[in-house]
């Protein structure tokens, strides 16, 4: 089957064209990402309205250019995925609701997919990557360990209770004057500093539920920061490596905890699943491999383009549960928020007749 999948719900426009054949593998037909960083840049952030208004104004192209790349016609899909949420509400609106225009113009059904599912069942879109498995989610608004069992469920193990990873990286970057995104300026800094120069608290370490908190990480930064003011450039330097390296220990004691759970509750995992920007980072990719190696599994992590956000994972997210007949209605909502845990394989209930239907005399 031929899904189209789209993605509006932060700053990338993105839709794609995926295939999911009858023994379950993937294929990536198109996938055209337009990321919106320079228009927030100047802001050091993503600003809402701005998003939704540039994803009113490419949608339609980028999704013209992923059909004509896949060389399909909307006749020719067998549904249309848009990411239903959680997300930025003016984006998810934009998306949603061009996915219902084209399902209702073609007949064709239409699948709202909840964007961490996406991310969640990348894995087996590259690498076939059989249930259950240990899912590390970290990207610019989510950081979640969660246990992957089938299509529909999720249990989660742990979570932020304050910021999320990539989200500490943007600040971090903001306070010592890096540009937008900060993820991979903080990792370049990183690089040619010394991790042991300053002490940086590892919140969480040690507790027994597998949550994260980085604010008091990000904070003790700026305290330090503000002890040696004004920073050179070897400062920065060394600030950036002394805060990777305390997000990096953290992740390792969150997962060692979180992969224990697993194996408690569920067994052992088929892997462990790395997702969104920040398992980009070479240092985060590093722990991931010695935490998998220490669980007994292997490590799997899509590459770099599909880490982040795009339309393939939409579309095969959309196939997925497309080929489990789990479809939607036209009437179905956006959400700004959608936690995962509330994502089942249920089929919807059949809508109730607009009459009620009369009896027999
Ligand atoms: O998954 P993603 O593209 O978008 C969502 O947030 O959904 O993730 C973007 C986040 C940003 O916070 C960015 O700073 C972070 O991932 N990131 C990185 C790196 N590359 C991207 N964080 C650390 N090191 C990197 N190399
Ligand atoms: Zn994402």
């Amino acid at each position: 089957m031929f899904v189209l999948g789209i993605e509006t719900t932060c700053d990338e426009t993105a839709a794609a064209v995926v295939e999911r054949q009858d023994n379950g593998r993937g294929r990536i037909l198109s996938n055209v990402v337009l990321s919106q960083v320079n228009e927030h840049a100047a802001f050091g952030g993503v600003v809402p309205e701005i998003a939704a208004r540039a994803h009113v104004e490419m949608l339609d192209f980028i999704i013209a250019q992923a059909m004509a790349e896949a060389r399909k016609k909307f006749t020719e899909l067998d549904g249309i995925a848009a990411a239903a949420g959680p997300g930025l509400i003016g984006g998810v609106i934009v998306g949603l609701t061009t996915a219902k225009a084209i399902a209702l113009v073609n007949e064709t059904p239409l699948i709202a997919v909840n964007h961490l599912e996406a991310h969640a069942l990348t894995a087996r879109l590259t690498d076939g990557t059989p249930f259950p498995y240990c899912l590390f989610l970290a990207s610019g608004g989510h950081t979640q360990i969660v246990a992957v069992l089938g299509v529909g469920e999720y249990v989660r193990l742990g979570s932020t209770v304050d910021d999320a990873i990539g989200e500490a990286f943007d600040k971090t970057a903001k306070l010592l004057g890096l540009g937008y995104p900060g993820g991979p300026q903080v990792e370049k800094e990183a690089t040619s500093g010394d991790p042991q120069r300053f002490a940086l608290p590892r919140p969480m370490a040690g507790k027994p539920n597998a949550d994260f908190s980085l604010s008091g990480l990000k904070t003790a930064l700026r305290l330090e920061a503000e002890k040696i003011a004004p920073i050179s450039d070897e400062d920065v330097r060394d600030l950036c490596a002394s805060f990777q390296q305390a997000v990096v220990d953290v992740i390792a004691d969150r997962l060692r905890t979180g992969t224990r759970l697993f194996r408690e509750r569920f067994g052992k995992p088929t892997a462990l699943v790395a997702a969104g920007g920040v398992a980009a980072n070479q240092s985060v990719r590093k722990t991931l491999q010695r935490i998998a190696f220490e669980a007994g599994t292997t490590l799997v992590v899509p590459p770099g383009e599909l880490c982040t956000d795009n339309g393939a994972m939409i579309a095969w997210a959309g196939a997925e549960r497309l080929a489990l007949g789990l479809t939607d209605t036209l009437d179905t909502p956006p959400h700004a928020r959608w936690p995962l845990s509330d994502v089942t394989a249920r089929k919807p209930a059949a809508p109730e007749p607009a009459w009620p239907e009369r009896s027999e005399p």
